[in-house]
C-alpha cells in the first residue's frame, strides 16, 4: 500500500502561501490539498482558481518534480468552477455529489479537461451514488468532519464508511485512491489506514506545528508501525 500525505493549505499562513507550499513540499508532502469554499455550500469562504494558478509554480520539489494539486470543491454549482480549476493547473478535482444536479455529467466534464476526478462524501451522506459511477472516478474522499473549517474533531463513523468504500473499490478492480479529510492526527492515522484509507489530508496537524517535516515524519512512522 502506498500511503500519501496531503497537507491542507487551509491551515497555512495565507500571507505567504507560496512559501508555505514550498516548505510543506520540502517537508515531504505528497499532494497539496486545496480547500475551495463558497459561502453557499459551506458557511466559509477561501480561495479560487486564480490562487491555484499563482501557486502552481510552487507545487514542485527542489529537484523540479511536480507535486499534484488536489482540489477539494465545497461549492455549488460545480461544473463552471471545476473547469476554471482545470485550466488553473489542478491535477485532481473532487466535488460533493449533493452539490451537483447531474453527478455523472460533472464527472465527465472534469475528465474532459484531462484532470482526475473524485467524489466527496459528508459524514451524514450515503454512498449510493457510487453504485452508478465508481467506474468513472479516480478518487473517493471521505469527510471525517463536516466541511467548512479546519481544526475539528474526527467523527468516528467515518471509519465504518471507509471500510465500506474499500470493499467497493476492491470489487471494482480499479485503481482508485481512498482519501480521508478532517481531524487526522498522528494518534489516529493508523486506525484510519487500517479501515482502508490510503491518502490522508491534514491541515492543523501539520501547519499548526512549527516543524512541518517532523509532523509528516511522525505520521509516516505511525502508518509504518
Ligand atoms: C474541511 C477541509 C479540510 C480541513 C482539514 O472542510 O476539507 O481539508 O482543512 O483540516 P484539519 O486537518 O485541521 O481537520
Ligand atoms: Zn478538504
Amino acid at each position: 500500500m502506498t500511503f500519501r500525505i496531503a497537507p491542507s493549505i487551509l491551515s497555512a499562513d495565507f500571507a505567504k502561501l507560496g512559501q508555505e507550499v514550498s516548505d510543506v513540499i520540502a517537508a515531504g508532502a505528497d499532494w497539496i490539498h486545496f480547500d475551495v469554499m463558497d459561502n453557499h455550500y459551506v458557511p466559509n469562504l477561501t480561495f479560487g482558481p486564480m490562487v491555484c494558478q499563482a501557486l502552481k509554480p510552487h507545487a514542485k520539489t527542489a529537484a523540479g518534480v511536480a507535486v499534484p494539486i488536489d482540489v477539494h470543491l465545497m461549492v455549488s454549482p460545480v461544473d463552471a468552477l471545476a473547469e476554471s480549476f482545470a485550466k488553473a493547473g489542478a491535477d485532481l478535482i473532487s466535488f460533493h455529489p449533493d452539490a451537483s444536479a447531474h453527478v455523472h455529467r460533472s464527472i465527465q466534464a472534469i475528465k474532459a479537461q484531462g484532470v482526475q476526478v473524485g467524489l466527496t462524501f459528508n459524514p451524514g451522506e450515503p454512498l449510493d451514488v457510487l453504485d452508478w459511477v465508481i467506474e468513472d472516478i479516480d478518487l473517493v474522499l471521505i469527510m471525517s468532519v463536516n466541511p467548512g473549517f479546519g481544526g475539528q474533531s474526527f467523527i468516528e463513523s467515518a471509519l465504518r464508511k471507509i471500510e465500506n468504500v474499500r470493499k467497493r473499490i476492491d470489487a471494482s478492480g480499479k485503481d482508485i485512491r481512498l482519501e480521508v479529510d478532517g481531524g487526522i492526527k498522528t494518534d489516529n492515522i493508523a486506525r484510519v489506514a487500517s479501515a482502508g484509507a490510503d491518502t490522508f489530508v491534514a491541515g492543523s496537524a501539520i501547519f499548526g506545528r512549527p516543524d512541518y517535516a517532523s509532523a509528516i515524519t511522525d505520521m509516516r512512522k505511525a502508518l509504518a508501525a
